[in-house]
């Protein structure tokens, strides 16, 4: 039976939240067969990290920059969707850490000087091959972002679950990822057993970043 011409189905479909995942092997995958998946998911990137608390300043281009690189490895991209709107973002990408960890700390670091670029990523490994890291792959945890009006409704931890089924599918256990002291991915990965790679404040005094890897079964709890 048609709908009344007032009712339009978004406006039905409106409280259905869909969690989905996608992979993508390259940028030019994402951008080109994705394209509105890429603008809400760069969209919802955007408002999220230029807001406190990480104040950062992303405009489209260093986006697009930004997801070209990291998109270098296999990655996926976790979606909760509400009708039209993303309203829920996870990005991982699967390498071995001698991938991940120089692609992160230049993503992560692109205005600062190689020196200490460079004393980032040495840190790094010395503490994941003490941990037993570095002989297996992990799966990076790049981004992890909801808007501040859906927040502390468990979007953030739905999204996490369906975003590492994949990975521990095939076998990988470890994820990898820089989050900031005091943030809800610091607790949420800190009472479930993470540990800490690097305080990177230890090279960059006062900043409040932390690298940390953890066993990502024990998210599924
Ligand atoms: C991180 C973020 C995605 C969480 O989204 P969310 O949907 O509000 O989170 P949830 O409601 O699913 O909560 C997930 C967990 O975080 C905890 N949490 C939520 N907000 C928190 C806060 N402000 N401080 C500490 N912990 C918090 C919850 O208690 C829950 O932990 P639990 O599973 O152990 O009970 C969201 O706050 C965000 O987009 N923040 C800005 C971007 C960001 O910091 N991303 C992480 C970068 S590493």
């Amino acid at each position: 039976m048609p709908l009344p011409a007032e009712i339009r189905p978004s406006q039905l479909a409106g409280d259905v939240r869909i969690v989905s995942s996608h992979a993508f092997r390259s940028f030019s995958e994402l951008t080109s067969n994705s394209p509105q998946l890429y603008d809400s998911v760069v969209g919802l990137f955007m408002d999220t990290y230029n807001a406190p608390p990480w104040n950062e300043e992303w405009n489209d281009e260093m986006a697009g920059d930004y997801f070209g690189k990291l998109m270098q490895l296999p990655s996926q991209v976790t979606t909760v969707q509400e009708g039209s709107k993303v309203i829920g973002l996870f990005i991982g990408c699967t390498g071995s850490t001698r991938e991940v960890v120089p692609l992160s700390v230049e993503a992560y670091f692109p205005e600062e000087p190689k020196e200490i670029v460079n004393e980032i990523k040495r840190r790094i490994f010395v503490k994941i091959e003490e941990v037993g890291g570095d002989q297996k792959p992990a799966f990076w945890g790049c981004d992890f972002a909801v808007p501040p009006e859906k927040r502390g409704a468990v979007i953030a931890g739905k999204l996490l679950r369906e975003a590492i089924k994949y990975p521990i599918e095939k076998g990988i256990t470890d994820m990898y990822g820089m989050t900031m002291i005091g943030s809800p991915f610091h607790t949420i990965t800190e009472r479930r057993g993470s540990r800490m790679l690097l305080e990177v404040k230890d090279v960059l005094p006062k900043n409040p970043r932390v690298f940390k890897i953890m066993d990502m079964r024990g998210l599924l709890q």
